[in-house]
């Protein structure tokens, strides 16, 4: 039923070919039993009560009870597509990541893009960060990159995170507004945390409302580390560019779209697989020797910076198409479990504290998303690597292990993993220092990079942020919360927070005379040394 050209199919989609199930047997229960009526419920009389022995209408209806899952707790609403990736050229001299240094090889992706802020019945044409999440299912086990389509982020450490995201959603109170960009709560947060201020003029900007997933980019945001055979480090920022280019809907077509087609750009994407028109992505990076670490005006560890491409510019890698629909959306884009800490050997992390948390928080919620410390058996999560180790049971374990022992190191039989060659080693980073609650004053400057971002919008992208911002900021109500979001403005860019403050009620504020950017020389110590090896 299900077999595609196997000649054509990737490694993952045979694998998913096991599981595809096409429901058009006899109907039968769970247990495997032939039902006779599946309309009518089993009574006492025509007119009766229903019957407790009914245990096809039981356990019909208790599965239908048990249909939802919690949603993600953010990124909740999405659209999900498989495909694949490949190197133009071997990547070697930065990394050992074998899908990264085999020109010959194509490797299979599920790519899940979402919104941020909305549930998963939310519209798509909000104003919000796009998430661009890529699943690799390498030879080496999955990799995943799991970015946004803006290159910074809001906060500058994960333990923020709930605070931020607490602002963003609906008010607990009454669960209004739906639109996150619309509420005093997170403009009372951007206020008083203006590390926020450089995602914010991202978020006010055109980038916002992508016009379909297939032009949208899509950014790592952390500095990441590649690692090659030698165990040499390389800074790396991931680029995704789209080959349609980078487009996004005004606002005006966002708020008619939203009403006529709420899922303006699920089923864009959707309909372009299925007419063939495979959406396409160059895979860049921006790559920084260790060397060079301290020599921005900025912390590369910092998520709220760019590395200005003036400065390191993006490398063309590879390139992903992606050539297949899903069969079934609950199964495949709603079961899917990124995490950042997804990594295969030659793929490092770096100390960016926000990338910290992001390594502890996805494995943590999606044990309760999905039920159990088993979800990486779920076909769409399944490696197509081999997995083999001495972890057992479980909520929804699916493996049938084998043998009497399930410990490491065992002498008595079977079960009994080794360790293999070319395994994920670490990369060995020297560190040392007191145990602190205190962010570097490397990560002082909110400002500067705003700035520059203002800076690079042609005419009519400004004027649209202009108007972003009198339109959201002017919809909340606390006028000191107002009055301290223009404050900051003021900082970025002059002209900016006058129209701001002129357009929503505010006093317009007085010209910097030095416009301080708050930015201190980066203090950027010789205490983070590395090991020689
Ligand atoms: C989900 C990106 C920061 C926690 C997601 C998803 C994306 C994403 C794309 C959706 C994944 C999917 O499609 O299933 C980012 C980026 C960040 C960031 C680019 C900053 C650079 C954080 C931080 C935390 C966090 C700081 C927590 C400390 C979560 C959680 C989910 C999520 C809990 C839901 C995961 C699930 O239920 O499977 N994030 N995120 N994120 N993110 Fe982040």
């Amino acid at each position: 039923e299900f077999s595609r050209d196997q000649e054509a199919a990737d490694e993952k989609d045979r694998q998913l070919d096991q599981v595809r199930d096409a429901s058009d047997e006899a109907l039968t229960t769970n247990t495997g039993v032939r039902v006779d009526d599946t309309d009518n419920s089993l009574s006492a009389g025509e007119r009766g009560p229903t019957l407790m022995e009914d245990f096809h209408f039981r356990e019909k209806i208790t599965h239908f009870d048990h249909e939802r899952i919690p949603e993600r707790v953010v990124h909740a609403r999405g659209a999900g597509a498989y495909g694949y990736f490949q190197v133009y050229e071997s990547m070697a001299r930065y990394t050992r990541a074998d899908f990264l240094t085999d020109p010959g090889l194509r490797t299979p992706v599920f790519v899940r893009f979402s919104t941020v802020a909305g549930s998963r019945g939310s519209a798509d044409t909000v104003r919000d960060v796009r998430g661009f999440a890529t699943k690799f299912y390498t030879r080496e086990g999955n990799y995943d990159l799991v970015g946004n389509n803006m290159p910074v982020f809001f906060i500058q450490d994960g333990i923020k995170f709930p605070d931020f995201v607490h602002a963003v959603k609906p008010e607990p109170d009454n669960e209004i507004p739906q639109a996150q960009s619309a509420h005093d709560t997170l403009w009372d947060f951007v206020g008083l945390q203006p590390e926020t201020l450089h995602m914010m003029m991202w978020l006010m900007s055109d980038r916002a409302i992508p016009r379909s997933y297939r032009m949208m980019q899509g950014f790592g945001v952390h500095t990441f580390r590649l690692v090659n055979e030698r165990g040499e480090g390389t800074f790396v920022k991931f680029h995704w560019t789209p080959l349609l280019g980078t487009h996004s809907l005004v606002w005006d077509e966002t708020q008619k779209i939203g009403g006529k087609d709420p899922d303006f750009n699920r089923r864009d994407l959707w309909d372009s697989i299925e007419r063939g028109q495979f959406p396409e992505y160059e895979l860049g990076m921006q790559l920084i020797p260790e060397s060079k670490e301290f020599d921005f005006d900025f912390d590369l560890l910092d998520p709220t910076k760019i590395v200005p491409e003036e400065q390191v510019p993006v490398t063309p890698v590879g390139k992903m198409v992606l050539n297949r629909n899903p069969d079934n959306f609950f199964a495949e884009t709603e079961q899917i479990a990124f995490h950042t800490a997804h990594v295969v050997p030659g793929i490092d992390f770096t100390n960016d504290p926000l990338l910290q948390a992001r390594n502890f928080s996805y494995l943590d919620t999606q044990l309760i998303r999905l039920g159990g410390p088993n979800f990486q058996q779920l076909p769409v999560n399944r490696p197509v690597a081999e997995v083999s180790n001495n972890q057992r049971d479980g909520y929804n374990q699916h493996s049938v292990h084998r043998g009497r022992t399930s410990y490491f190191p065992n002498s008595l039989g079977s079960g009994c993993p080794y360790l293999g060659e070319a395994p994920y080693t670490h990369y060995q980073e020297r560190v040392d220092g007191a145990k602190i609650r205190k962010r570097s004053e490397s990560f002082k400057d909110h400002y500067s990079q705003a700035t520059l971002f203002l800076n690079s919008l042609s005419d009519p992208e400004r004027t649209h942020l202009t108007s972003a911002f009198q339109f959201e900021l002017g919809k909340c109500e606390t006028m000191e919360v107002r009055e301290r979001v223009v404050g900051h403005l003021n900082h970025v860019d002059h002209t900016l927070a006058r129209a701001v403050a002129q357009g929503i009620g505010v006093t317009p504020p007085a010209a910097e005379e030095t416009p301080n950017h708050g930015r201190s020389s980066p203090a950027l110590s010789q205490a983070n040394t590395r090991m020689d090896t």
